[in-house]
């Protein structure tokens, strides 16, 4: 019998075809094979998990046979309950942990669950140019178009709530909001959340919102919260992370809160792709938020505010090259480096094959990053410095 010819690339999915590599996966896993590089590229904090939360596992993992089976598809009910009455108690509404909480393997999962279930061929999904790279595969994944508000450097990346509104059609299915915002720090106050939550209210979309770095705001800022909007409260979400507040990146823990209609979708696509989220790690998540001793309450923070110091310092006196708004919140800052002819993919791996320092091209993280290389200073002080100090060398062969 004659073979059929076998290409299988004409066989993959136009679906996943569509959308690019990863420029994190792909500058992290370049990086890895550099001998000595120094990475300011993830945002990967430098902390170790606290050690609470390592003892706490560590018990629990001799004593609770429970840990290692699949948890209920949703997540621990007693997890749940604590994540719905932080939010009920933040926005001052009930919330059901049945109905509207998703513990999920990372916000990551949190997002592409939430997309995957809202936004559809044909459909539009706004997100704030320059954004935290997955969003755009995300949407473009579930066969949306991401619309893209552009923010600008020299404006200090602030919204411009006109441009927002523009962007706003028949067929806007959700928004996307980051904030405190990785890759630039800025975070939206009170007149960004009102402006966004009236646009919402008025054209019916979804206002996902990405609290990944919502603990860290600096110069004792806080954010106001969108739980306190009833006019969007049947269509906000929020994807909250526990990698970053408790520097358990490796734990993939998450969770997603969804009004109720949202949320039945979201569990199914979370039952088929993923069963339920790792069970150890919602425990180490259970572990984090109910053992917190209270004698360090500052301590990742207190830490990332000196970071911040000390990577503004270190770019100040590379002003000859770089130029930069100060971070309010989040621990990133896309830099812009002072040469137009080199787009920022030549200059990252530039930076990587010659300094030996891993950054993100700033394009990743969309059109307006071009021109902008992204630190994360999650890494510890001494990498800081020792990264800057091959920047520095570096920046005299330029
Ligand atoms: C803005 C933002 N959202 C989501 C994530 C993903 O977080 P997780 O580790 O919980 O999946 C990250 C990770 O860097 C992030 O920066």
């Amino acid at each position: 019998m004659a073979k059929t010819s076998f290409d299988a690339q004409k066989l993959l999915a136009k679906r996943v075809l569509r959308i690019g590599d990863s420029a994190i996966r792909k500058m992290m896993t370049t990086g890895h094979k550099v001998a000595g590089a120094i990475s300011l590229a993830q945002g990967i904090p430098d902390a170790k998990t606290p050690l609470y939360i390592r003892e706490g596992i560590t018990e629990l993992l001799k004593e609770n046979d429970k840990i290692g089976k699949y948890s209920l598809g949703p997540g621990l009910p007693e997890l749940r309950q604590i994540v719905a009455d932080t939010i009920s108690k933040k926005g001052n509404f009930s919330v059901d942990p049945d109905k509207n909480v998703c513990i999920t393997a990372g916000a990551i999962e949190a997002l592409a669950i939430t997309i995957s279930s809202i936004v559809d061929e044909g459909d539009e999904a706004i997100l704030f140019d320059p954004g935290y790279p997955p969003y755009i595969p995300q949407v473009v994944f579930s066969g949306g178009t991401p619309v893209l508000v552009p923010l600008q450097a020299e404006n200090g990346w602030k919204i411009d709530l006109k441009k927002l509104q523009a962007a706003v059609t028949p067929k806007t299915k959700a928004l996307i909001v980051c904030n405190p915002s990785n890759p630039t720090g800025m975070v939206m106050g009170k007149e960004e959340l009102d402006a966004i939550a009236a646009l919402a209210a008025e054209h019916g979309f979804f206002v996902i919102a990405d609290l990944t770095y919502e603990f860290l705001v600096y110069d004792k800022g806080k954010i106001p919260t969108l739980l306190a909007y009833p006019e969007i409260r049947d269509r906000l979400i929020i994807c909250y992370s526990f990698s970053k507040e408790f520097s358990m990146t490796g734990w993939r823990a998450g969770y997603l809160y969804a009004p109720e209609k949202v949320l039945e979708q979201a569990l199914k696509v979370h039952d088929e792709f993923l069963l339920c989220a790792p069970t150890p790690s919602q425990y180490a998540a259970l572990v984090a938020l109910t053992k917190k001793p209270n004698d360090d309450p500052e301590g990742l923070h207190a830490e990332m505010a000196t970071k911040r110091e000390l990577i503004c310092e270190r770019l100040d006196r590379l002003g000859d090259l770089f130029s930069y708004t100060k971070p309010r919140g989040a621990y990133y800052i896309l830099a812009k480096y002072k040469k137009p002819d080199i787009d920022s993919w030549a200059f990252a791996m530039r930076m990587l094959n010659e300094a030996k320092v891993i950054v993100i091209p700033g394009v990743a993280c969309g059109s307006q990053g071009e021109g902008h290389v992204r630190f994360s200073y999650g890494a510890s002080k001494e990498k800081i410095h020792e990264a800057f100090d091959r920047i520095e060398a570096w920046a005299k062969t330029l």
